[in-house]
């Protein structure tokens, strides 16, 4: 599935910087270590609950210190370690030297993935203002983030994914200034998204699996996102024109369930870059925009379970990239030329439950009729978006049509 399968590229890519990010650690640790085990041979007869000399190894002394003290479970005793004042030898925990004194050894990374630890983040994690890097994938971390992460202001990858933390959106995420990769999926943030999100310089943010709630702003700003994952939230509204705004940098948008209504904008086909697209499990009516055409790095094109219906267009199924092409549970009536027969194409596709004359498993001619009933006027459609109102209304407002940019991007330059 995309959704899975997606992100993973995209991790191993961010695996590998954290790797080389490692191996500069542990080089430059190397190093440390000789002057700090002498250091330490000197001063062995003292006993070991000597604060670090250096302030800043003191201050994240302290902080993981309080951090242990409100863990309350910890199968896998990866913090049992956490005793005294070495702090660059407790598991999870890796020191660097600082960026702005190369002298200074501090902590630049935390990574507890998959330690399944059960317990708070406390204030005293503002502490840790050298802190780069803040991985806590698959643990039992609960309530919410304290607002002295605003102190981290060199995290660069934040992953808080797959915990049980709460409340609403952490907004104290949106002052940090190094942040790049936030991955806040699986857990149970509720409420309205900031807009301001949708325009911080990040590379990828996952979203999915909360519950947030409120529309994609109508006025996305410029993003740097290479990979947006908003799946399964209760969004609403429909996907805004300007989402053509991230067409420089954006290879992945995942919006499966999140409630999206009204017609696809035909910007979506501006978003030259993209590899995946997946819009499945919503309420999206409406032909598929000609405009998917010029998508030639596509390889995932996901549309099922909506209620989209007129042609599915010659171009999509044209796509030099396309590898799997999912447009079952629709109201599409025809397949344009060598759509009717994407096996030739050796194109995983599914075309099920459409109103298609010629394909088996296909719906009633009474719901397929019922369907064209009720014509689709994409420019009647109107979305009320304002402030984070979520309703679709027919008719109200005309909104023109969209206007096409001169130049748009059919054949999209090469990136490396
Ligand atoms: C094709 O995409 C659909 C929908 O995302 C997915 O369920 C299916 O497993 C994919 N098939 C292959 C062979 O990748
Ligand atoms: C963790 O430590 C406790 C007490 O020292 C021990 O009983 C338990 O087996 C340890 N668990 C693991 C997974 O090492
Ligand atoms: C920290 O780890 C290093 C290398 O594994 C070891 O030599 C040193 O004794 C450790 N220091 C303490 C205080 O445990
Ligand atoms: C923020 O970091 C500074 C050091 O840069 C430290 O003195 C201060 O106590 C920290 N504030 C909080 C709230 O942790
Ligand atoms: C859609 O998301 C909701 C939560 O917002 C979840 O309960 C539901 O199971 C999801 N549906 C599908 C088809 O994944
Ligand atoms: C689809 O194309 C394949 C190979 O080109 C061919 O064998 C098959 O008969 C075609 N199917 C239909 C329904 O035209
Ligand atoms: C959407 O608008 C309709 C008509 O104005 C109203 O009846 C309905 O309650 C609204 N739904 C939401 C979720 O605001």
């Amino acid at each position: 599935m995309a959704s899975l399968s997606s992100p993973h590229s995209f991790t191993s890519c961010m695996l590998f910087l954290f790797f080389l990010y490692l191996s500069c650690f542990f080089n430059n640790l190397n190093a440390k270590h000789d002057i700090a085990n002498n250091h330490k041979h000197q001063h062995r007869h003292k006993h070991t609950q000597n604060p670090p000399s250096n302030p800043r190894l003191y201050r994240a002394f302290l902080a993981l210190q309080a951090w242990k003290h409100v863990i309350y479970s910890d199968p896998k005793n990866t913090t049992s370690n956490w005793i005294g004042p070495s702090v660059c030898n407790y598991t999870g925990i890796y020191c660097a030297p600082s960026l702005d004194d190369p002298k200074q050894t501090v902590v630049a990374g935390i990574d507890l993935n998959h330690a399944d630890i059960a317990g708070f983040l406390p204030e005293e994690l503002g502490l840790l203002c050298d802190l780069s890097l803040l991985h806590l994938n698959s643990n039992r971390f609960c309530g919410i983030l304290p607002t002295t992460f605003t102190n981290l202001t060199l995290l660069y990858e934040l992953d808080l994914s797959n915990n049980r933390f709460v409340g609403p959106f952490p907004s104290v995420v949106l002052s940090l200034p190094s942040l790049t990769y936030l991955d806040l999926r699986y857990n149970e943030f509720e409420g309205p998204l900031p807009p301001q999100l949708f325009n911080k310089p990040f590379d990828a943010f996952f979203l999915n699996s909360n519950r947030f709630t409120s529309s994609i702003p109508r006025n996305l700003g410029q993003s740097k996102a290479s990979v947006m994952v908003f799946a399964n939230n209760k969004f609403g509204g429909c996907l805004p024109e300007s989402i053509v705004n991230f067409a420089d940098t954006l290879e992945e948008l995942l919006l499966i369930n999140t409630s999206l209504s009204g017609c696809l904008p035909q910007q979506v086909g501006f978003l030259y870059k993209l590899r995946v697209l997946d819009f499945s499990f919503n309420n999206i009516v409406g032909p598929i925009p000609y405009s998917l055409a010029g998508l030639s790095h596509l390889e995932q094109l996901n549309l099922g379970h909506n209620m989209m219906s007129g042609i599915v267009p010659m171009g999509v199924c044209e796509l030099p990239n396309l590898e799997n092409f999912t447009f079952s549970y629709n109201f599409f009536c025809e397949e344009e030329g060598i759509c009717k027969n994407l096996t030739s194409k050796r194109i995983v596709f599914d075309d099920r439950d459409n109103c298609l004359p010629e394909k088996p498993r296909q719906r009633s001619k009474k719901e397929c009729s019922d369907n064209l009933e009720r014509p689709v006027d994409c420019f009647e459609l109107c979305c009320i978006e304002d402030g984070f109102g979520k309703n679709v209304t027919a008719g109200s407002v005309a909104i023109p049509p969209a206007a096409m940019p001169v130049s748009a991007p059919i054949v999209a330059p090469s990136f490396p």
